[in-house]
């Protein structure tokens, strides 16, 4: 007779997309499975997920890994957003110290492909001045944490795509937008003609459910201030659930039979 074998207890650092697929294939597939996904807190109101939620920071580094011996993690899957800078870095180190396998499950970032008018920039002090000096109609769709560095640039106006509200400086002249994805190209394009929009300011964050304003700003033939990803560790990386999901397996986290 086959009885399953206990899975590895998993830890998913998410906020993203990908997280959330995973945790919900992870569901379907292995009833029972011990994994818990993890949110910063940033979103007020965070979907729920179909598997055990914890919410809020480690404390760096040390805190994590004080975190993954408390629990029993044996493996962890990081599939933090691209621009999530500073907890993939926090995840290799703490799983350097504690001996426990790392995944990092990221999404490929857009291409450039012929008619595209991007101006690729590293940081948002870049994206403000490559605005220009003169005044422009700027979509800008980076999210709210990082707004306050438009002020610098108050010659343009600005409307802005958020979750929840901007809590920190923001530029004078800025309409808010309150929305959650996904969005396609034609109610993209929509908006851009409606806003009499000039330049359109985005992450590479890469992925199907943001695209929409990349393939909106193609048809129109307007220009992005394209912003490149930050640097991330060198763990092993996969692109897809289904890569995962067969790292997973190979690494004991997935119910498997063996005979007794
Ligand atoms: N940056 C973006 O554009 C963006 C877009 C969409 C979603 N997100 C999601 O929003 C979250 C925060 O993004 P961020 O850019 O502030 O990341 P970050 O700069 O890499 O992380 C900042 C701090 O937030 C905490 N943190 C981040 N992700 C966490 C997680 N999954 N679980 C528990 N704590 C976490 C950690 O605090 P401690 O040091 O105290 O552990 C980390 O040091 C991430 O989960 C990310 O996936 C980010």
């Amino acid at each position: 007779m086959d009885q399953l074998s206990p899975p590895a207890p998993l830890l998913i650092l998410g906020g993203t997309t990908e997280a959330t697929a995973l945790a919900a294939r992870l569901a379907a597939d292995c009833p029972g499975i011990a994994a818990t996904v993890s949110l910063a807190g940033r979103t007020q109101a965070a979907r729920p997920l179909p598997l055990p939620m914890r919410i809020g920071g480690f404390g760096g580094a040390e805190g994590l890994a004080r975190f993954l011996a408390a629990s029993g993690t044996q493996v962890v899957v990081d599939a933090t957003h691209p621009f999530a800078a500073l907890m993939p870095f926090n995840a290799a180190e703490a799983c350097r110290a504690a001996g426990v396998p790392l995944l990092a499950l990221t999404r490929p970032a857009w291409e450039q492909v012929d008619g595209d008018r991007w101006t690729r920039v590293h940081t948002m002090v870049e994206a403000a001045a490559a605005l220009g000096a003169s005044p422009r109609r700027v979509f800008l769709t980076i999210g709210r944490q990082e707004l306050a560095a438009f002020a610098a640039a108050p010659q343009h106006a600005y409307l802005a795509r958020v979750i929840d509200p901007p809590e920190g400086q923001v530029p004078p002249r800025l309409t808010l937008i309150r929305d959650r994805g996904p969005f396609d190209a034609e109610s993209e394009a929509a908006l851009m003609r409606r806003e009499r929009i000039e330049v359109v300011v985005a992450k590479n964050a890469g992925g199907e459910a943001t695209a929409g304003k990349i393939v909106a700003a193609r048809r129109l033939g307007l220009p992005v201030v394209m912003i490149s990803r930050p640097a991330k560790p060198a763990v092993p990386t996969v692109a897809t659930v289904d890569e995962a999901m067969a790292w997973l397996a190979g690494h004991g986290c997935l119910p498997t039979l063996r005979g007794v």
